[in-house]
């Protein structure tokens, strides 16, 4: 996967996913199976991974670059590729990396963000705008399930002791 991930993000630099698709034909085979090792869309077929590269785009963030800034308004969806990020918290940060995702709760209730989340390596993360993540859990219900489940688990860790 991390060569796979690698040569992603020459395509990234290059700008291949900086004006997102609208034919799923138009992406290549790789693409879809890098999306294919995602957690999130692991249940999707490759239709349905093709629709999700027509809709994302792929970014790249430096080592120490804020992706969220807590208390601004929502307006899109990542998925991380490579890298890692960390998500501060009060009293803990909490580290996201390849395959984790952030950016759904104000994106779902309308909130303000709930925390920064700042590059802590290089970061290459597919983002989905506000609207298109919308109708994506609208039409793939498996991805809704899999982004409850996330937050279940999130809640049920929300109150444990710090140190994760
Ligand atoms: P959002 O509020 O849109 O922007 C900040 C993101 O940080 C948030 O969505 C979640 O994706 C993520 N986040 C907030 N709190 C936690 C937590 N306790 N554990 C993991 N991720 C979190």
């Amino acid at each position: 996967m991390q060569e796979q991930l690698g040569r992603l993000m020459v395509e990234a630099a290059a700008g291949a996913w900086d004006t997102p698709t609208t034919s799923p034909r138009q992406l290549d085979r790789e693409t879809v199976a890098l999306l294919a090792q995602v957690p999130l869309f692991a249940s999707l077929s490759h239709r349905h991974l093709g629709q999700i590269g027509s809709i994302a785009t792929a970014k790249r963030y430096a080592a120490n670059s804020q992706l969220v800034c807590v208390g601004t308004p929502g307006d899109a969806f990542y998925v991380i590729l490579s890298g890692n990020a960390r998500v501060d918290v009060p009293g803990r940060y909490i580290t996201v990396e390849a395959g984790d995702f952030f950016g759904e709760m104000a994106l779902l209730d309308g909130e303000p963000r709930s925390a920064t989340v700042t590059a802590h390596t290089e970061v290459l993360a597919l983002m989905i705008e506000r609207a298109k993540f919308l109708k994506l859990l609208q039409a793939e219900p498996k991805v809704a399930l899999a982004i409850m489940t996330t937050l279940t688990r999130r809640l049920r860790t929300a109150g444990a002791p710090a140190g994760r």
